[in-house]
């Protein structure tokens, strides 16, 4: 969510005046340590690593937990493709689960579909909404599995009380340009774990053993990429993180009003919410009876100019648009294909997940907006009622 002040501004100044931009260049006395610590402690985690991408924070969790080739992991049917794009870049292979009605991973179908392959769960909090973290767990902790929470869309959020992200044996975080904080590009593994933390590190950094930091780590060194973050995004992020809590309780205060004045106005249900008080707050889903209900309302939605949209509209995010993974075509090269490396197949099929895809095509986002002015909601409000007519 683009919002972004004076203060951001001045965070970026004085990064650059300071002529220090590569985040190890005085240790871990920088705008990224810094960013680190604070995240952690907002997040609720003994550990956090800053990276470039969301996509690179998942990398880094998985590869922290040991996930590699001969590996499954289930993801959601519904989240942006890099959730299932992770577990191919170490190697793994995604086994793909519907959402239920919440459009949150089923937790129902992510047992029928644990293998003895099986390593790791990533729910994924989409759009703001908290995952169904209990039942998750439960089955991790049945099944010796490992969950790395997908919470690129969910800085900020929480269940049962505790921060998204702090839940599972690691979180994964972005802040691009269209998340709750952003700095354009940047990410966040989270974890509590040591072993986690420390593989994080390595792999995040591929000059790690040269840094101050080395002699701690216990781990022995493997190769790594450059996931690494620069000083000037960590200086943004130490802004936005001070705005979070702020927009965070904006957004929820309008999405609470939002349900109360359209509660019982039409032929839809809200989509069950797993965490009312730890949802985000950014969207509010309505699930109609038919799509060809809820496409009647999104048109009427959109010829009086509210912004709404449909998740099934939402491209990369759905599943059936995955095609390098539907393809099978994991990697850049053969050899490295984890699809080539499974130890069991891994079959996809565009119908494989009709739940979801009936649930996507029945509901219809609206979304609150943190800078908009009481009389500008109530005005929103009453043209959905009409589109609902
Ligand atoms: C649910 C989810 N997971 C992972 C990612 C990847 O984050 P990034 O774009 O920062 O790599 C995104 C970003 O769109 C996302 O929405």
């Amino acid at each position: 969510m683009y919002i972004m002040g004076q203060e951001e501004v001045d965070a970026v100044r004085r990064v650059i005046e300071s002529g220090q931009l590569f985040r190890y260049l005085g240790g871990n006395e920088s705008e990224s340590g810094r960013f680190e610590a604070e995240w952690a402690s907002k997040i609720g985690t003994r550990y956090a690593v800053a990276v470039t991408s969301g996509t690179a924070a998942l990398i880094t969790g998985l590869v922290g937990m040991g996930i590699g080739p001969g590996d499954e992991v289930i993801v959601p049917a519904y989240t942006f493709m890099a959730t299932a794009l992770g577990p191919l870049a170490v190697g793994a292979v995604p086994v793909i689960a519907e959402v239920d009605t919440s459009l949150t991973i089923d937790p129902a179908d992510v047992e029928r579909k644990i293998t003895p392959r099986t390593k790791a769960i990533i729910p994924v909090h989409m759009v703001g909404l908290p995952c169904n973290m209990d039942a998750i767990m439960d089955i991790a902790r049945r099944h010796t599995l490992k969950v790395l929470e997908d919470a690129c869309q969910a800085d900020g959020g929480s269940y049962g009380g505790k921060r998204l992200g702090s839940i599972g044996d690691a979180g994964a975080f972005s802040f691009n340009h269209y998340k709750i904080m952003t700095c354009g590009e940047g990410g966040a593994l989270v974890t509590d774990n040591r072993e986690i933390y420390e593989r994080a590190l390595i792999v995040h950094d591929g000059g790690c053993a040269f840094r101050d930091h080395a002699s701690g780590i216990t781990t022995p060194f493997f190769a790594g990429m450059n996931f690494r973050i620069n000083e000037i995004l960590s200086a943004i992020l130490r802004v936005q993180l001070a705005r979070l809590d702020g927009m965070l309780d904006a957004m929820l205060t309008e999405k609470r009003l939002m349900m109360q004045a359209l509660e019982g106005t039409g032929d839809f249900v809200f989509n069950p919410i797993h965490d009312v008080e730890g949802d985000c707050g950014t969207t509010l889903g309505m699930l109609f009876q038919t799509p060809g209900r809820m496409r009647e309302v999104l048109a009427n939605l959109e010829a009086a100019g509210v912004a709404a949209s449909t998740p099934i509209d939402s491209g990369k995010h759905v599943y059936t648009n995955w095609d390098p993974i539907l393809n099978k075509m994991g990697s850049h090269h053969p050899d490295l294909n984890a699809y080539h490396l499974a130890k069991g197949s891994v079959d996809y099929s565009a119908d494989m997940c009709p739940k979801t895809l009936d649930y996507l095509a029945r509901t219809i986002f609206l979304y609150t907006n943190p800078a908009r002015s009481p009389a500008e909601l109530d005005v929103m409000i009453e043209k959905v009622k009409s589109a609902l007519e």
